[in-house]
């Protein structure tokens, strides 16, 4: 492997080690500790994470990483490293930051997701992109979740890491993550090379929502079977396994994940008001766009049948509509 790649994943594991131990063993860490505990992080998952804090310094690294003879500029290039403004030299690029580590399939650490302690902006520093760090082909957590997603055939895929932490603790080790709500290709291509099904589980607000419906047709496209795990609005899938429990996770999120057109339909409906004609009128005519292009009679009735019995309308009225709706897609 080439030179320069290697040391800079030298470079990352000591720095991760290096984090890791200024959170649990000094002063420094003192106060990302109290905010990681007050977040119900526990000391297996620190552990089991490899959490870690970067101090409110400008050269903590900088010096760590000088005596070890990492070069600067390397190091720069390498996203640990910063270069000043306006005048020679280099300071840390992560400061005052509790620390998540991302790491390649095979575990090695090739970025940092840098968490700002409390509120401000930006809520998450992450590494630059580098020859070690290609975010669109980075799943967090997943040389970890590998195991069980192979065995269960099957991923939970949250927006984010504190989602994946919780889940793992809550019992479900088959969780992973993008970087964000954003999904490529390539990373539904890696979760098909180890599964058949994927629940999506985003955050309940309206970001959460739009993502999930937008990475549907990527997942899908890769030959994978979609489902949807539902949380309330403003709620994380961390809140909600903090709040409720891992029994009730497991239960009510993963196991009663819906059907994408479930999901769709779902989603369509907070749009209108059903006490309304034209509220049940405009959202069976949005409802009949989802379902009409279903290839199986079986589900198209399935569903017609839902929305039969939400907007008070006749099955065959229904079923008539669709099937003009389906020829007219022909
Ligand atoms: N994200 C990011 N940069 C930001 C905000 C978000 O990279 N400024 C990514 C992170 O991967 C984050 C994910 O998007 O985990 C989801 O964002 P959000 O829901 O806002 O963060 P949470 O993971 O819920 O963070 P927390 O629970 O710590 O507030
Ligand atoms: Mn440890
Ligand atoms: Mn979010
Ligand atoms: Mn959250
Ligand atoms: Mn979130």
């Amino acid at each position: 492997q080439n030179p320069e790649m290697e040391r800079l994943l030298q470079a990352y594991e000591v720095t991760a080690k290096l984090y890791h131990f200024l959170l649990k063993n000094t002063e420094y860490g003192k106060a990302a500790m109290e905010y990681l505990r007050s977040r119900g992080f526990t000391d297996k998952v620190i552990d089991q994470f490899q959490i870690g804090y970067a101090p409110n310094r400008w050269d903590t690294l900088v010096q760590f990483l000088e005596k070890r003879s990492y070069d600067p500029a390397e190091m720069e290039k390498g996203g640990l490293l910063s270069a000043r403004h306006e005048q020679d030299g280099y300071v840390d690029r992560f400061r005052d930051r509790v620390i998540f580590p991302i790491w390649n399939r095979n575990g090695k650490v090739i970025a940092f997701a840098g968490r700002i302690i409390g509120e401000g902006q930006p809520k998450y520093l992450n590494s630059p992109e580098t020859r070690l760090f290609n975010k669109s082909r980075t799943l967090y957590n997943l040389h970890q979740a590998k195991p069980a997603i192979r065995k269960l055939r099957q991923a939970v895929l949250f927006e984010g890491y504190g989602d994946v932490i919780a889940a793992w603790e809550a019992g479900v080790q088959h969780a992973t993550a993008g970087m964000g709500t954003a999904l490529t290709e390539h990373q539904a291509m890696m979760l098909k090379g180890l599964c058949d099904e994927v629940i999506i589980c985003y955050d309940g607000d309206s970001a959460g929502q739009a993502a999930a419906l937008k990475n549907f047709p990527i997942l899908e496209a890769a030959g994978l079977h979609v489902k949807v795990g539902l949380l309330n609005e403003g709620m994380d899938p961390d809140d909600f396994i903090r709040q409720h429990g891992s029994e009730r996770f497991k239960r009510q999120i993963i196991d009663g994940a819906v059907s994408t057109v479930k999901f769709k339909l779902i989603y369509l409906r907070k749009n209108h008001i059903l006490l309304e004609e034209e509220g049940r009128i405009a959202y069976s005519r949005e409802a009949l766009k989802v379902i009409a292009p279903l290839s199986s009679p079986t589900e198209r009735e399935v569903y017609l049948r839902e929305v039969s019995s939400e907007v008070k309308v006749d099955y065959e009225t229904l079923k008539q509509e669709c099937n003009l709706l389906r020829q007219s897609l022909q």
